[in-house]
């Protein structure tokens, strides 16, 4: 490849290529402040919540009273997933990662899905809100499998987060434990033109079903370049194990030219906005359960990533403690990051449908000149 003249325009991973045009969400390069629909994601954190959000991404608009108490409603009433489907996941291997469970779960709802194969707008609002009520219901039930627990049917009194985490323990959750979810599903639910909204888009160009777009952006999102980096940031905090051991670790690690999980992000340049949100919730929960080792570790991280290498935190490295301080188990971070990032999929499904054009771009020929078939008998040795 090395004597090979690039193409002008060729730009490896897509870096400033405009592939679509979106409403949806921005960077706003002005203090790096990530908007949805022209909202700032700092002001939905402290002042809205999961539902509200999702149906400002699902709608473009924020909701009247009314309206957002009827799209709460619709949710609560779709929460039940098929038994059929659940009994179907839980006799999974135990080591299934859980990605490829919630990959496998989107995927068996389409044949429940009355609705499947309709991809008009009214449709796609009706299985979005199937797909993002039902996600949790799904992954609380494999938490509990792995267990050895019966599974809890959903709360309708209990709104979106506390509904999952009484899911998962089973017992009405510390309102404080609800807000800190809460946020961060905020904090995930959406982000441009990210691997696995591509993939749904580009499924979707293809007039693919929604829930084979979501299944796509499931599988993308598992790679640890993407959504896996949260887990894989919690493994390294657990790995360093103590404050004083973390600078030491990370200019080791950094000296093997390893890419440190939770920094750096292909659109952010000076800092992405959500991760401080996070983090003070973070220490926030690291306090009130006497227990701020995580928290202690990872400012030495995020110290000595500035120093060393100019690099700030993106939202993967503060969930990581916080996730693991609400309780969870490390594995279940990627897929909390489905939970909330099902809006934005599904939202950007439905976007890439108006006015769509297939996605499909080309890629630049490296191989040999045309030449003749060899018979297998003249191929030698
Ligand atoms: C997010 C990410 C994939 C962006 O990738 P990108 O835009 O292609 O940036 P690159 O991987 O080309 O990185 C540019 C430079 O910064 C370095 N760098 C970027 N992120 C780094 C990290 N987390 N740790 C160490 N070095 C890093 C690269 O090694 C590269 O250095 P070089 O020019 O000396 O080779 C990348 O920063 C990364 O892999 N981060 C860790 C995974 C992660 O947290 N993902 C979640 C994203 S929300």
């Amino acid at each position: 490849m090395t004597d090979i003249t690039l193409p002008e325009g060729y730009s490896p991973g897509l870096e400033g290529v405009i592939a679509s045009l979106s409403a949806i969400s921005k960077v706003d390069p002005q203090g790096d402040e990530l908007i949805y629909y022209g909202y700032k994601v700092s002001q939905l954190c402290e002042q809205s919540n999961f539902e509200e959000v999702s149906y400002l991404l699902l709608y473009a608009a924020l909701p009247t009273a009314e309206k957002l108490a009827d799209f709460k409603r619709k949710l609560i009433a779709e929460r039940n997933v098929d038994k059929k489907i659940l009994d179907t996941l839980c006799t999974m291997p135990e080591n299934a990662h859980y990605m490829d469970i919630l990959r496998s779960g989107v995927s068996l709802m389409a044949h429940f899905d009355p609705q499947c194969e309709d991809n008009s707008r009214e449709a796609e609002i009706a299985k979005s809100i199937r797909l993002i009520a039902k996600m949790p219901t799904l992954l609380a039930a494999r938490i509990r499998t792995l267990k050895g627990e019966k599974s809890v049917a959903p709360n309708s009194k209990l709104g979106h987060a506390a509904n999952f985490l009484y899911m998962v323990d089973g017992k009405e959750p510390d309102p404080d434990f609800s807000k800190a979810l809460d946020t961060s599903l905020i904090c995930y639910a959406e982000h441009g033109l990210n691997a696995s909204t591509f993939a749904a888009r580009v499924a979707a160009s293809t007039l693919a079903d929604m829930h084979g777009c979501i299944t796509g952006a499931v599988a993308t999102l598992k790679g640890p370049l993407h959504g896996g980096a949260n887990e894989h940031a919690m493994h390294m905090l657990i790995d360093i194990g103590e404050a004083s051991r973390a600078q030491s670790y990370i200019k080791e690690k950094l000296a093997q030219k390893a890419k440190i999980m939770g920094f750096g992000h292909r659109v952010y340049k000076k800092k992405d906005s959500r991760a401080p949100i996070l983090k003070e919730l973070s220490w926030k929960m690291g306090k009130k359960l006497n227990n701020t080792k995580w928290n202690e570790i990872s400012d030495v991280v995020e110290k000595t990533m500035m120093d060393e290498k100019k690099l700030f935190p993106n939202v993967d490295f503060p969930a990581a403690a916080l996730y693991y301080l609400l309780g969870f188990p490390i594995e279940v971070d990627t897929p909390l990051f489905v939970v909330a990032r099902m809006s934005g999929w599904c939202a950007h499904v439905m976007e890439q449908r108006i006015g769509n054009r297939i996605l499909r771009p080309e890629s630049f020929y490296t191989g040999p000149e045309p030449r003749d078939y060899v018979p297998i008998a003249s191929r030698g040795a």
